[in-house]
Parts: C-alpha cells; sequence; structure tokens
C-alpha cells in the first residue's frame, strides 16, 4: 500500500500539524490506568513538534454518540498526555479551537476536545471534515486503532488536506504486512477467546492464507462439540456447529492444519483457587467446565511454535483473568517470546484480550509486534480494507 509517511515532510516549521491520534485509553475515577496507546503516539508528536510543527491532537473518546458528555471528556487525558511528552499539552473545545490556534507557538501541542461530541464526526460529514481541515495544513493519522471507522477525523479529513501516516500507524501496517501480507512461511495462527460468533470472518480468512490454526480458549470447546465432543458444562455456541464444520472443511480444502486442545483443565466453577484437574477433552467429568488447555496441548502448541517462521496471535488459550487457568496463554506466549528473541520467528499480536494476556504473561515487549488495536486489528487480519487506511492511500496529498 502507498502512502505518506513522516520521511515525506520538509521545512514543516510553523505549520499547523493534524494529528489523528487514539487517546480511548483505559481511565478509572479521572486517571489513566494503562498509558500504552498515548506512549504509542508520542513519538510522531515529538517529532513533529521537534521541527518546530504546531500540533493539533484530534481524538475521541468512549461513544458519546454526537452529544456532550462531561465523563468523556478529554480534558483529563490531557494530562496523561503530559506526563508522558514531559512538555504542555493545552486543551481547547472545537468552538475554541481557532483562538487557541492562533495562540499557539511554533513547537506547542494542543488537544481538541472529544471528535464524538461532534453530531458529524461519526457520521463522516463532509461539512465537519471541512471544518477540521480549516485548522491545519497538514493531516497525519497515527491511530491505526481506530483506521476502521469511517468518520470525519479518521477518514473525511485525510482526502481534504495533504496527509501521511504518523510513525506508529506505519510501524503498525509494516508489521501487520510482515504478519499475513507476505509472511515468510510457515504461518502459524493461534486464535483464542471466548466466542467462535465474533470470529468467523476472521478464521475464514486465515484458513485460506495460513498454514495452521491454534484454536483456543471457549472458542475451542465450540469445535470440539462439533466433532461430537460432550464438553459438558463448557462455555459453547452449540449452534454454531455448522459454522465450525465449515470452517474446518475450508481449512481441509486450503492444506491448512486446525489444532484443537487434546487435554483440558476443568473445574466445577469458574473462580480463583477452585479445585481443578486435568482430563482428556472427551472425559470431561459432568457438570463441569474447561478453563484452560492442559499440558499436553500446550506441548502440541509449542510443537507448531518451534515450526513456524510467523505467528499471528490474537486471543487467550484459556480464562486467562483467573489463576490457575492461565498457564497455557502463558506458557505458550512465553515460548513465542523466546523464539522471537532467538531470531527463529517474526510474531505479531493484537485484538481484545491479547494485549492483556501477554503482560501477564510478561512477554509484550518481546514480541517482534503487540498492536494496541482491537477491532481494527481484526478486520486487517480478516482481510478488510480500513478506510483509515485506505484514506491515506488516496490522499492526493
Ligand atoms: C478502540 O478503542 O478500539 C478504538 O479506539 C475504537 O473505538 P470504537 O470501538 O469505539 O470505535
Ligand atoms: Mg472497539
Amino acid at each position: 500500500m502507498n502512502f505518506k509517511t513522516l520521511d515525506d515532510l520538509s521545512d514543516i516549521s510553523g505549520k499547523r500539524a493534524l494529528v489523528r491520534v487514539d487517546l480511548n485509553v483505559p481511565m478509572k475515577d479521572g486517571r489513566v490506568t494503562d498509558a500504552t496507546r498515548i506512549e504509542r503516539v508520542a513519538p510522531t508528536i515529538e517529532e513533529l513538534s521537534g521541527e518546530g510543527a504546531k500540533v493539533i491532537l484530534l481524538a475521541h473518546f468512549g461513544r458519546p454518540k454526537g452529544k456532550v458528555v462531561p465523563e468523556m471528556s478529554l480534558k483529563p487525558v490531557a494530562s496523561a498526555v503530559e506526563e508522558v511528552l514531559d512538555y504542555r499539552v493545552h486543551f481547547a473545545t472545537l468552538d475554541e479551537a481557532e483562538d487557541a490556534i492562533s495562540k499557539m507557538a511554533n513547537g506547542d501541542i494542543l488537544l481538541l476536545e472529544n471528535t464524538r461530541y461532534e453530531s458529524g464526526e461519526e457520521k463522516n460529514e463532509p461539512e465537519l471534515a471541512a471544518r477540521y481541515a480549516s485548522l491545519g495544513d497538514l493531516y497525519i493519522n497515527d491511530a491505526f486503532s481506530a483506521a476502521h471507522r469511517a468518520h470525519a477525523s479518521t477518514e473525511g479529513l485525510a482526502h481534504k488536506l495533504p496527509s501521511y501516516a504518523g510513525r506508529t500507524m506505519q510501524a503498525e501496517l509494516e508489521a501487520l504486512q510482515k504478519g499475513l501480507g507476505n509472511p515468510e512461511r510457515p504461518v502459524l495462527a493461534i486464535v483464542g477467546g471466548a466466542k467462535v460468533s465474533t470470529k468467523i470472518d476472521l478464521l475464514m480468512n486465515l484458513v485460506k492464507n495460513v498454514d495452521a490454526i491454534v484454536v483456543g480458549g471457549g472458542m475451542a470447546n465450540t469445535f470440539l462439540a462439533a466433532r461430537g465432543v460432550d464438553v459438558q458444562a463448557s462455555l459453547c455456541e452449540k449452534e454454531l456447529g455448522q459454522t465450525a464444520r465449515e470452517i474446518e472443511m475450508e481449512a481441509a480444502q486450503s492444506g491448512c492444519a486446525i489444532v484443537l486442545p487434546t487435554d483440558a483443565v476443568v473445574a466445577a466453577e469458574f473462580k480463583a483457587g477452585a479445585e481443578s484437574q486435568t482430563v482428556a477433552v472427551d472425559a470431561v467429568p459432568e457438570g463441569q467446565m474447561i478453563l484452560d488447555a492442559g499440558p499436553q496441548s500446550v506441548d502440541k502448541v509449542k510443537d507448531w511454535i518451534s515450526r513456524a517462521k510467523t505467528l499471528i496471535w490474537n486471543g487467550p488459550l484459556g480464562a486467562f483473568e483467573i489463576e490457575p487457568f492461565d498457564i497455557a496463554t502463558v506458557e505458550s506466549a512465553r515460548f513465542a517470546a523466546q523464539r522471537t528473541e532467538a531470531g527463529e520467528l517474526v510474531s505479531v499480536a493484537g485484538g481484545g484480550d491479547t494485549v492483556a494476556a501477554l503482560n501477564q504473561a510478561g512477554v509484550a515487549d518481546d514480541f517482534t509486534y503487540v498492536s494496541t488495536a482491537g477491532g481494527a486489528f481484526l478486520e486487517w487480519m480478516e482481510g478488510k480494507d480500513l478506510p483509515g487506511v485506505q484514506a491515506l492511500a488516496d490522499s492526493k496529498g
């Protein structure tokens, strides 16, 4: 894909750079609890500011649906950005923006209020995109994780100003390209999480593009049940049996192996310290539920990882939030991290709970790339065009 990056910019001193970032960060009691997304966009902001641009940040927070919802203000996030950058970050509403920008010195940073307070944002109204465009000379999109949304600040605006991918957007696209675009084979995908229903498109696309898929987590139960295994009280979407069989058929036709657990850690209830035991998947005691993959299955996953050159990871292999049901996820993640560090594996992870799971295993920094994107990562892996990325490629700039 062809798009411009910050390397294509020169002489930006005094220019007004509108930078779309993803500051949809977890917050508790008015404080940011995980600054990863802020840290990811810091290099782009620092680079632009360092070269004398007036940096105007556009971002959304939550889903206020076109209304001013005070709890979804970005104001408290401005302080967190300030802490990460160690540089003053000014703040203004869209109505105050023109005045605030006129007062900016070269290198100053201004964060604008939640883009989703505007009713035209999610509707991608050209009038709103034009209003944003009137505030800047350049547009830089560094929000891959919001690029699956065709909104005024992620898509419309890219058509109205010379547009560039920020450093994080660039890194993300390069990593994803390595993972699925033009990967070194064999390619292994690990797809876990609770439900098959949210990952049908993902699995259908992966079976055509990868050499093997390890299915884990609650999803695996649905596949096991479709193969006729009695998973007892386990989480399972019985109504998706036919879908699971179709995915297996597609996989067989494409020469993609579907790897399911052969043993499992089961318990009568899902709570910390619950009494658990390891059994073969076809011997789950009556009334008990599968909460993690067992040691034999983990060995099998490691064996697949050691044969792969590229790994795409989405979703945990068990109920990793509660010990001891995190073991399969943690052990497999650590093994993938070791192979990556040894230079034997390109490992790309992302989507939903995946970052939390890798953090729990203490290996998020050891993967080749860990995306902070949820929906955007999945849509990319489903083979879909992301409007925010597409608009950068289409931009005349
Ligand atoms: C995210 O947090 O996944 C992105 O910021 C996108 O947010 P959204 O799902 O509300 O569009
Ligand atoms: Mg989302």
